[in-house]
């Protein structure tokens, strides 16, 4: 049988027009949260009046159940739960059992971590293996000027340690690097969670959204985050595990861990993205920095039968050609893009 053009594997897993199949979907489940870290969410754009989106125009958790089987259907094998804070979302364990349900799926969620401690276990339980805890300091100073809502660094340590007592495997925490302001902070965290079976990821600060007012000076190359550490402990690099894995990851030459670097600004990884993001409202995006997103709630709401969801998505993804972040520029920075906290880091 002939095999459709620019598709992978017929309709069940459709190429784009670069040749990159969809394996992996974000899924945004709230626009706000509750911390206002400065690269994420200032609290001058982010304030009280800031516009969030009204609870009905959200997809329910049946909306997001199905959205997700359709992309599973379509080839997708992993599925992040992000936001704005995922945690913040009501009764965010109902979703994770519905998900959890998909054959095959691996599943997982990112947190800022300020609710972990009381949501591992109920997260655990409702069928969520792992998880990644965002933490960009141990200095409580540094860390509370970082949230911007004077949140202690102690109680995020509290919900890293709930989840590896839960057995949510591996524990992974993000740290993103800005210059000047937690570059101090690399070695510290190294120390801490080597040998904790923790896997820290640094990440560069990304020119996401319209708001964070980024410059390329504020980014610390992974290369240099990689130099700092393996000169007090010695690293080697580790192979990727499949296509498509955002981090570069190194491991101690003492057997005491690893660690992965995601170099999105000095070594873009668009050739191998096979990402899609679905965001708070049922928008799809084929990339963080997209300016328009499809709109998949529409058909939802519209009575599509899942025959007609998956021929949308499956051309919505045979039509993408994004590849920002290799044709990053000072030109491009000024381009209209939408918040992360919307579109779901
Ligand atoms: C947008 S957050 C959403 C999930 C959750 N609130 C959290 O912080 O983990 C997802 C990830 O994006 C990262 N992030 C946010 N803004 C970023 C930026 N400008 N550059 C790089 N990473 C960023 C965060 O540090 C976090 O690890
Ligand atoms: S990075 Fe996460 S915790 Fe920080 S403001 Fe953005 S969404 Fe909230």
């Amino acid at each position: 049988m002939e095999r459709a053009l620019g598709s992978a594997d017929g309709d069940r897993s459709p190429a784009d027009a670069l040749g990159r199949p969809l394996r992996d979907l974000r899924i945004s489940v709230t626009d706000r949260c509750n911390f206002r870290c400065v690269y994420c969410m200032p609290k001058e754009v982010f304030g009280r009046d800031y516009p969030f989106l009204p609870r009905a125009e959200l997809l329910t958790f049946e909306e997001i159940e199905r959205v997700a089987r359709v992309f599973a259907g379509l080839g997708v094998e992993k599925i992040r739960i992000t936001g704005g804070e995922p945690l913040v979302r009501r009764d965010l364990e109902t979703l994770v059992a519905m998900l959890a349900r998909i054959d095959g799926l691996d599943l997982t969620l990112t947190t800022n971590g300020a609710l972990l401690g009381a949501k591992a276990q109920l997260l655990k339980d409702a069928g969520l293996r792992r998880v990644t805890v965002s933490l960009d300091s141990l200095d409580d100073a540094v860390f509370r000027a970082m949230n911007d809502v004077d949140f202690p660094v102690t109680r995020v340590l509290e919900g890293i340690d709930a989840a590896l007592a839960a057995g949510l495997s591996p524990v992974k925490v993000n740290v993103v690097v800005k210059r000047g302001l937690n570059e101090e902070g690399i070695l510290p965290l190294a120390r801490h969670f080597r040998g904790m079976g923790v896997v820290l990821r640094f990440i560069e600060y990304m020119d996401v959204g319209h708001t964070n007012g980024w410059r390329l000076d504020d980014v610390v190359p992974a290369a240099e985050i990689v130099a700092a550490i393996d000169a007090e402990l010695p690293l080697e690099p580790v192979e990727a595990a499949y296509r498509g894995e955002v981090a570069n990851r190194w491991r101690y030459r003492d057997g005491s861990g690893e660690i992965g670097v995601i170099s999105s600004v000095t070594q873009p990884f668009c050739g191998d993205c096979t990402r899609a993001r679905l965001s708070v409202d049922g928008q799809v995006y084929t990339c963080l920095f997209a300016v328009r997103g499809h709109d998949v709630r529409a058909l939802l709401r519209g009575g599509a039968t899942n025959e007609e969801l998956t021929a949308a998505i499956a051309e919505i993804w045979r039509a993408r050609t994004d590849r920002y972040s290799e044709l990053r520029s000072a030109a491009t920075v000024d381009l209209p893009k939408v918040e992360m906290s919307y579109i779901g880091g």
